[in-house]
Order: structure tokens, then sequence, then C-alpha cells
């Protein structure tokens, strides 16, 4: 069976899946805007519930007055290496709908809908010849204050996009965990017919 990044794949898969993974040294090389927009295109294409589409994307090139911006609602931890990517993007998600008769109403599934949009982005970033790594260590607050985000939209994560680097360019404490990672057996989260885990 299919074997990448020293992956295996125990079922016959693209092997998109198993080449795409988060890594934390990046270039610092400049991305284009065309290149980048190209990467939420493929978003835009994402399944959504009633078709709501409901994510929204705030990036930030390196290079220009918008990065330190967004770099600084970043946690410390993610800041030390996400510095090096060459665009930021804030994803956000509305979390209400209006109705035909203009109710608000919450919109149940804005974050699984969300969380397509990103996955087809972090897809196309890896057919690109990037590497997407998302990050939940965001402080939401100051996103929201910075960005000047609205009422109804939640901050869900934040990606840092780039061109992979050698390891030996990271700190030492995050070098040593610079790998892809592996997955359960699909035993642990496959049931067939009624749920079996715990
Ligand atoms: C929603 C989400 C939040 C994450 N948050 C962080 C984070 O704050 N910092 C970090 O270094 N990695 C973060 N990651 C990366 C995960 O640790 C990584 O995707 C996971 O270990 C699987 O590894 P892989 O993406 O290399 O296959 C996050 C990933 C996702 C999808």
């Amino acid at each position: 069976m299919t074997e990448i990044n020293h992956r295996r794949a125990d079922h016959p898969i693209h092997s998109i899946f198993l080449e795409r993974w988060s890594p934390r040294a990046f270039t610092g090389e400049a991305v284009s805007e065309e290149e980048l927009l190209a990467l939420f295109e493929a978003a835009r294409w994402a399944p959504s519930a009633s078709n709501l589409q409901p994510w929204r994307f705030v990036y930030a090139r390196r290079g220009t007055e918008h990065f330190a911006k967004l770099l600084s609602t970043l946690d410390e931890g993610n800041q030390r290496w996400a510095k090096n990517a060459s665009a930021l993007v804030i994803i956000l998600s509305r979390t209400h709908r209006v109705t035909s008769t203009g109710e608000i109403r919450p919109a149940y599934t804005h974050a699984f809908d969300t969380g397509a949009a990103w996955f087809a982005l972090a897809l196309q970033t890896q057919l690109a010849g990037w590497h997407a790594h998302a990050m939940a260590g965001v402080d939401r607050e100051r996103a929201i204050e910075v960005l000047g985000v609205p009422e109804h939209y939640r901050v869900e994560a934040a990606v840092a996009i780039g061109r992979i680097a050698d390891p030996s360019t990271l700190p030492d404490d995050l070098r040593a965990r610079e790998k892809p990672s592996q997955r359960k057996p699909i035993g642990e989260f496959v049931f067939e017919g009624d749920f079996k885990g715990e």
C-alpha cells in the first residue's frame, strides 16, 4: 500500500493525503497575490449547508504592512515559527444566517463547512508546491479587534503558508518535532452500523 513521508495508507488513496503535512520550517520567500488567490479559489468550491459558504479569510503577505498585524494575533509559541511564513491567514466563519423571513438564526454547520474550506485550501496549497500549517493558538479577542470583525463571526483558526525550509533553520525544540505525524488506525474511529467507541 502507498507509503509517503513515512506514512502508510492501509487502503488505496490519492498520494496527496499522505504528502500534505504541517511543517514549521519556512523559507520566508515571497508569495504573489495571484498564487495566494488560487489557494482561496480552491476553498471557494468547498461544499456547505444550503450553500451558505460561511467561511471568511483575512490574509497578509510577508513584506506588506498587514503581516505584523496578523502575526501579532498568534500565540507566542506560534509566532516563533510562523514569522517565517510567506503568508498568514485568519479563518473566520459566519455563525448566523438570515432566513427568508429576515430572522437571524444560528447556522448549525458554520464550523463544519469552514473546516471543509480550510482543507480544500490546504490540499491546493500542497498541490501548488507550498505547505499550509493551521493554528488554533490564536488570541481571538485580539484578532477580532485588530481585524475589525463584526458580530456573528467566529475566529476559527489561523494558517501559515510557506515554502518548506530545512529543519535546521528551526530552534532545537521545534526541530525535534519537525516530521509528518501518524494516525490512529481506521478501526478506532470508523464503525459499521452503530457507535462502538468510548
Ligand atoms: C484546527 C487546527 C489547529 C492547530 N493548531 C496548531 C497550533 O496552534 N500550533 C501548531 O504548531 N500546530 C497546530 N496545528 C497542527 C496540528 O498539530 C497538525 O495538523 C496535526 O498534528 C497533524 O499533523 P499534520 O498536519 O502534519 O498531518 C493545528 C491543526 C489544526 C487542523
